[in-house]
């Protein structure tokens, strides 16, 4: 690495952006402090062509931290449906109140109270302030480790916290005094367009003279990759309970979880145990029961296969299944709340099946 390189890497970063860089995505027009925030959540693990989909709608129903803060956590959930991760939209709606109630209704401006808010860590805040407020702050997304780690040639992986505190001090040595708003952006979308993953565009990259990892022909071994742990494979089955206008019955998971404060199916422990389900829940075995085929839906950690049984219920009490805790979801005119993702995949399955 040449002596002193983090400070030329701006400037050729900037150079870079003015012609190649993303200028006009949804949340750089009028980047207030809520806009960005907004935005840097939904892009924490989502592609930016997904949350440009979203962006606008989501922002022209909570278009004030008020808004967002006065919602029910069943209609954020719902407007947040379709991007995943819904513990950041938990966080991001916990925040508004708290942004709401401790801080006047503004998102801070200082680092360490924007840092202290739900949701937000060090990268986000940063990323918060440099582009909404020119603040001089680093940031080091996945983007932007990976940059670092191939152009000053840092070993190890980076999520482990010698390397990671490396990583920062580069990314603090890096982040220039002026245009820093410029820079944070023109640093991801380096890492998002150019220096990806699989096939980076080396030849197009602004940084090529200077890459430690190109040098060496190690743009594919770093960063490290984390040594793949087995991915675990859990199972549940999940009921199907339809009544005869054809509502199916969801009910509220618990507020922690992978599903929580979203709506499911219900889950019961075996197919064997559907009939005994029923019969407590709805004072009757259900009319017809048949057994959906498996499938498998993908989340960060473990993979989870589930097996749909679909009830016919022919008879259902009037007093059962109302309140907090249980719906019955209209397809034709449906409730607006989050649903998890395999449940809209399976109120899907129904439809097509008419
Ligand atoms: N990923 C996280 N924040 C981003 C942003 N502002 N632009 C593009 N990709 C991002």
């Amino acid at each position: 690495m040449p002596a002193g390189f983090s400070t030329q890497l701006a400037p050729l970063l900037l150079a870079w952006w003015d012609q190649h860089g993303r200028h006009d995505l949804p949340w750089q027009k009028n980047p207030t402090p809520y806009r960005v925030w907004v935005s840097e959540i939904m892009l924490q693990q989502t592609q930016v062509a997904t949350v440009a989909r979203y962006y606008d709608t989501f922002m022209q129903t909570f278009p004030e931290v008020q808004a967002l803060a006065a919602a029910s956590p069943d209609e954020v959930l719902h407007r947040w449906s379709g991007l995943g991760y819904y513990a950041r939209a938990r966080n991001l709606h916990r925040a508004a109140q708290r942004v709401r109630d401790q801080h006047g209704g503004v998102l801070p401006t200082d680092f360490e109270a924007l840092s202290a808010l739900p949701g937000i860590g060090r990268s986000t805040a940063g990323a918060i302030l440099a582009l909404a407020s020119g603040q001089r702050h680093p940031i080091l997304d996945g983007n932007v480790k990976r940059v670092l780690a191939r152009v000053f040639g840092i070993a190890g992986v980076p999520t482990e916290s010698a390397v990671q505190r490396e990583l920062w001090t580069l990314a603090e040595r890096c982040t220039p005094a002026q245009r820093v708003a410029h820079y944070t952006q023109a640093i991801m979308d380096l890492g998002a367009s150019v220096c990806t993953r699989g096939k980076p565009a080396c030849a197009s990259c602004p940084l090529r003279d200077n890459c430690v990892a190109l040098a060496a022909g190690l743009t594919a071994q770093l960063p490290a990759r984390k040594p793949a742990r087995a991915r675990p494979l859990r199972h549940c089955v999940l009921l199907l309970c339809t009544r005869a206008d054809g509502a199916v019955l969801l009910e509220r998971r618990a507020d922690t979880g992978i599903w929580g404060g979203l709506w499911g199916l219900p889950e019961v422990a075996s197919v064997e145990a559907v009939g005994e389900w029923c019969s407590a829940q709805f004072g009757s075995a259900p009319g017809a029961q048949s057994v959906r085929p498996v499938f498998r839906h993908g989340f960060t950690h473990f993979d989870l296969d589930i097996t749909p049984v679909e009830c016919r219920l022919a008879h259902v009490p009037l007093r059962a299944m109302e309140g907090d805790r249980w719906l019955w979801y209209n397809r034709a005119a449906p409730a607006r709340v989050g649903l998890a993702a395999p449940v809209t995949r399976l109120l899907e399955s129904l439809r097509d099946r008419g």
